[in-house]
């Protein structure tokens, strides 16, 4: 049994507690962060650091710990498992105060701050050769999509009906354009150029996605950021999805759909080399 990190204490999983009265219990009134690290290293650090900054902004809570303080914890939560590959996962919450009330607590209630770090399962033996299948709906989550907010229920039904149809993933979709993955962010290549959705208050900053943008551009290769209508999807020669824990998972089938060959294409194979290139080169903490 690992520790994970509450509020200043380092406690077994199996007796963390938090009390019922806690807002992200309540409200899903919190922000996280997911940094996946290899050999105890992790990808971007900082961006992830800088992220965790704009969602606790965006919220309007103050941030409950320096960087400083963060890399300490998470190097020692990694200690645990050396030589693992893990991704962290960071928590914080308002709090909570005596009573339920929709609005802030007062300033003496502490946030609600918790940290675990947990091994990143290795990907499917099948992935090179196979590609996964996506689900396409219709966009049913809030207005502020690039905030990391722990209110997730809309991303865990499409995740379930994913599931259920033996899919990876659910891409959204509104007014014809897509947006990103329930749980990712979207890739095409569409006339040998690499698409992604532009940045907006309608999809999360991806930090995989920001990297795999630039690995493509070192590697000489064209990367648009330009809205992507369903119809041209479908036409894609390659479509990927990108998170922490992912990495860059490759599309064969929408629904129905085939794409591409049906098989992943020589673009994932190039960008996915030089993204487990990019895996040994990282920086310690
Ligand atoms: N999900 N878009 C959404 C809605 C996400 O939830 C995620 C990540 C991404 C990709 O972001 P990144 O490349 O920084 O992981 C895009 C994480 C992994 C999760 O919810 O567990």
């Amino acid at each position: 049994m690992t520790d994970i990190y509450l509020n200043g204490a380092f406690v077994p999983l199996n007796q963390a507690r938090v009390p019922v009265m806690d807002r992200g219990f309540l409200f899903g009134d919190g922000v996280y962060e997911v940094i996946p690290t290899y050999g105890g290293r992790p990808v971007r650090w900082i961006a992830h650091m800088e992220r965790l900054e704009r969602s606790l902004a965006g919220i309007r809570l103050a941030p409950p710990l320096t960087r400083e303080a963060w890399s300490d914890l998470c190097a020692r939560l990694l200690a645990q498992q050396p030589g693992l590959d893990q991704s962290l996962y960071l928590h914080v919450t308002r709090g909570a105060p005596p009573t339920r009330d929709h609005r802030f607590p007062s300033d003496d209630i502490p946030p609600t701050v918790m940290a675990l770090a947990k091994p990143i399962s290795p990907r499917p033996a099948t992935l090179a050769e196979q590609g996964v299948t996506v689900l396409v709906r219709e966009e049913l989550r809030w207005g502020r999509c690039d905030l990391k907010t722990i209110s997730l229920v809309a991303a865990v039904l499409f995740a379930q009906e994913a599931s259920e149809q033996d899919a990876e993933e659910t891409l959204l979709q509104r007014d014809g354009w897509m947006i990103e993955g329930a749980s990712s962010n979207l890739f095409a290549v569409i006339d040998g150029v690499i698409l992604t959705p532009p940045l907006s208050h309608a999809l999360l900053a991806g930090i995989t996605r920001a990297l795999v943008i630039d690995l493509a551009r070192a590697a000489g290769l064209r990367v648009d950021e330009r809205p992507i209508s369903r119809t041209e999807l479908n036409q894609a020669q390659e479509v990927w999805i990108t998170s922490a824990t992912r990495e860059i998972m490759p599309v064969t089938r929408i629904e129905q759909q085939v794409i591409g060959e049906g098989c992943p294409g020589p673009i994932w194979r190039k960008l996915d080399a030089a993204y487990q290139d990019y895996k040994q080169h990282l920086e310690p903490l």
